[in-house]
């Protein structure tokens, strides 16, 4: 059984797109999208908004149906949700998405309450250690709307660990916070990677958290993926595109 807490060694999967299409009412948002991401890699898509990161991220949860191309988890083409089910993924949204009307705790042990997985007592155990891996305590009884943005990221984090994901996807997970609270989210990316080798996929236009953690990354503009590297090596792609999107900064003079 794939429950909740089985083990802590998690091994990440690797993650191919191919080809991925899609048009919503004739624009298209999504043109002709490939990339890997190699197993227990941090694997970063930059780029500004509106240029389909979401759109993407939610192809791979099956949010959304692609007109084209395919998406594979360990060589295995996600067809159908029963072979999406074989796999375990977990998706920190954009918002953090806590629900405003259950306390923190009832949050992140959501998932295992729903489909009825433990007893409330391991549940509640669960949970506890779920927040304690992201540096939260004595916050289970909460509400939401108590907690600090950084907080609130944290949670959705521990929520997302309760399946002992194999991939995690993070939407903008340091957006609206601090540049503080923005780095101890970076360090608990890394810390995952370490820790329990899942495969991370990140998309966020923050270029520090970008370089910070990524072994790749990826940079996309209008639906396409202009380029994929190191740090390093995208940081030296010379295409306008890409340069213009990096280092964008006032008009200031010095
Ligand atoms: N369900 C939908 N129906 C129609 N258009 C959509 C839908 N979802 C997204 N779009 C459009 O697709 C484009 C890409 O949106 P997406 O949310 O992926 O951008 P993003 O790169 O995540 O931007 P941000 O950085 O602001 O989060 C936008 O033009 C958006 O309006
Ligand atoms: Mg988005």
């Amino acid at each position: 059984m794939n429950g909740p807490n089985q083990n802590h060694n998690t091994s990440g999967v690797g993650l191919v797109v191919r080809g991925l299409r899609k048009s919503f009412d004739g624009q298209e948002v999504l043109r002709d999208i490939n990339f890997e991401v190699r197993p227990g890699e941090i694997f970063v898509i930059m780029g500004p908004s509106g240029s389909g990161k979401s759109v993407l991220l939610k192809h791979l949860i099956g949010l959304e149906e692609a007109d084209a191309g395919e998406i594979l988890i360990n060589g295995d083409p996600i067809t159908t949700p029963e072979i999406a089910a074989k796999y375990r993924m977990a998706l920190v949204f954009q918002s953090g998405a806590l629900l405003s009307s259950l306390t923190v705790g009832e949050n992140v042990g959501l998932y295992m309450t729903e489909h009825r997985l433990r007893s409330p007592e391991e549940i509640e155990r669960i949970v506890t250690e779920k927040l304690a891996d992201v540096g939260l305590t004595d916050i289970v009884h909460k509400m939401p709307s108590e907690l600090s943005g950084g907080m609130k990221k944290r949670a959705a984090i521990a929520r997302a660990l309760v399946i002992e994901p194999q991939l995690i996807l993070y939407d903008e997970p340091t957006s609206e916070l601090d540049p503080v609270s923005a780095v101890v989210i970076g360090d608990e990316i890394l810390e995952l990677k370490r820790r329990i080798g899942v495969t991370s996929l990140v998309v966020s236009h923050d270029r520090d958290l970008a370089f910070g953690v990524a072994d790749r990354i990826a940079v996309m503009g209008e639906g396409r993926i202009l380029t994929i590297g190191t740090p390093d090596e995208v940081k030296n792609f010379k295409d306008p595109q890409v340069q213009n999107f990096l280092n964008a900064d006032f008009k200031r003079e010095k």
